[in-house]
């Protein structure tokens, strides 16, 4: 491949300094927030069951492939696009795909910022005290309040921003390594004790039949949507998060292997947090559908009534805000790569402009929940338009196309050589799943949402 570009383009230092960053973007928000209220949502036990046929059958082979595009071309989500379609002489318009990636990337994090601030403030509400002895009815009294105040969120979503930003002009190895390597472990143990106590509620099974027991009547066709669109949510697919961190890969690490371990620890942690969730839920009497608001008005109870609480909410709040900001720097990187590497930007001014800009779309999310919160177009607030446009639409879209890309435009030779799996076997299996079965997938589950099916 002929390196038209003279800007440095960063590497990791190690194949477990990769995976730690791969599984710090795919880890956050999506994991122990969003899961369980759309699961309470959707009505547990079959969405749970779509959602993890969809991260199998169709998130581990686009991962796959969304890796090996950005290790292939070892630059930015856009100029991976118009390098790769050049090295397998297919029509320009490809590179639109890296410009979706951009687009989707901010609006995303336009509102996971809002809600990752929340969780910083939760920080210090636990460590206030604000939780010790109350009810359930107390805790959701703090939340309310909380979300009624635009100034607060506006705060805490600036704060969250501004973390953001500090870490993402450090650069690769300064900045993203070094911030997930203490945090990732520390995340698992702590998710392990929630569901110890959520053992000791009394609800313990009521909420895995909840969330394990299907009950096939109340899967919607949008709930089927929702359960893919998670899939490409949670494992960070379809707008160039994972291409740009496998940009930083180096050439003789197996991509699928490093895959299997990302999507594995992504499903353990979201899997862990409805554990922990659902019991809670029931054994307050609270209701699995009450939305965003869902593991802030339920996990408090656990740290207010459990012996150690106290230091356990801190310890939580602090893990989830750090969780997201591992998952908040891949939602950016591709837009910086891309200003540094073609706009000559230096990284100063390209996170100043993108986070700045981002900063501004938050607004929308906050005002959704309070002052804005009759504005509703299609029935739904601002915060749910840009949660339904991006996780929904773009990402199921850009997924699709990443998959007939890999699988039909990109030359087998090419795909074979660079993924290097371990038998011609497995190569094959994900050739079957990246070219048939993820597309029609996803091709399916749109044409039933629309009617057609
Ligand atoms: N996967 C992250 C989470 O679950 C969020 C995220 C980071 C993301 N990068 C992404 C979502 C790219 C979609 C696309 O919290």
């Amino acid at each position: 491949m002929t390196d038209t570009n003279t800007t440095a383009h960063g590497k990791w230092s190690s194949r477990f300094a990769y995976i730690l960053a791969a599984t710090g973007s795919a880890v956050g928000l999506g994991n122990i927030w969003k899961f369980p209220y759309i699961t309470g949502e959707n009505g547990g036990g079959a969405f749970v069951l779509v959602y993890l046929g969809c991260v199998l059958l169709i998130g581990i082979p686009i991962m796959i492939a969304e890796t090996m595009l950005g290790r292939r071309s070892q630059r930015n989500p856009v100029e991976t696009m118009e390098l790769l379609t050049k090295e397998a002489n297919a029509d320009s318009n490809w590179h639109y795909l890296g410009w979706m990636g951009v687009i989707a990337g901010l609006l995303i994090l336009s509102y996971y910022s809002v809600i990752a601030g929340w969780a910083s403030a939760y920080i210090l509400k636990a460590f206030t005290g604000s939780f010790i002895d109350a009810d359930a009815s107390a805790i959701k009294t703090i939340f309310d309040q909380f979300i009624a105040s635009p100034i607060q969120l506006i705060f805490w979503h600036t704060l969250f921003m501004m973390a953001t930003m500090l870490i993402v002009v450090r650069g690769v190895n300064n900045g993203l390594e070094k911030a997930v390597q203490y945090l990732m472990p520390a995340l698992f143990v702590l998710m392990f004790l929630l569901v110890a106590y959520a053992m000791t509620t009394g609800s313990y099974f009521q909420g895995l039949h909840f969330l394990f027991t299907p009950d096939w009547s109340k899967l919607t066709s949008n709930a089927v949507l929702t359960a893919m669109g998670h899939a490409f949510f949670t494992l960070s697919l379809g707008m160039g998060s994972i291409m740009v961190y496998g940009s930083y890969l180096s050439k003789d690490i197996s991509i699928s292997k490093t895959v299997f371990i990302i999507a594995g620890a992504d499903t353990i942690v979201a899997l862990l947090a409805g554990i922990a969730i659902f019991p809670i839920v029931f054994a307050n009497n609270l209701h699995p559908n009450s939305g965003p608001g869902l593991i802030f008005e339920t996990l408090p109870i656990a740290f207010g009534a459990m012996t150690g609480g106290w230091l356990m909410g801190i310890l939580f709040f602090i893990l989830l805000a750090v969780a997201a900001l591992t998952s908040s720097i891949s939602l950016i990187e591709p837009t910086v790569a891309w200003l540094v590497e073609n706009r000559r930007f230096t990284r100063e001014k390209a996170c100043l402009w993108s986070g700045g800009i981002t900063w501004l779309l938050g607004l929308g999310t906050v005002f959704s929940f309070n002052i804005w919160s009759d504005f509703k177009l299609f029935d739904r607030s601002i915060f749910q338009i840009l949660d339904y446009l991006t996780a929904n639409l773009m990402l199921p879209i850009g997924g699709f196309c990443i998959a007939i890309f890999a699988g039909w435009i990109m030359k087998t030779q090419h795909s074979e050589e660079e993924l290097a799996m371990p038998t011609p076997a497995y190569y094959q299996a994900w050739k079957i799943l990246i070219s048939y079965i993820a597309p029609a997938a996803v091709f399916f589950v749109f044409l039933h949402v629309i009617g057609v099916l």
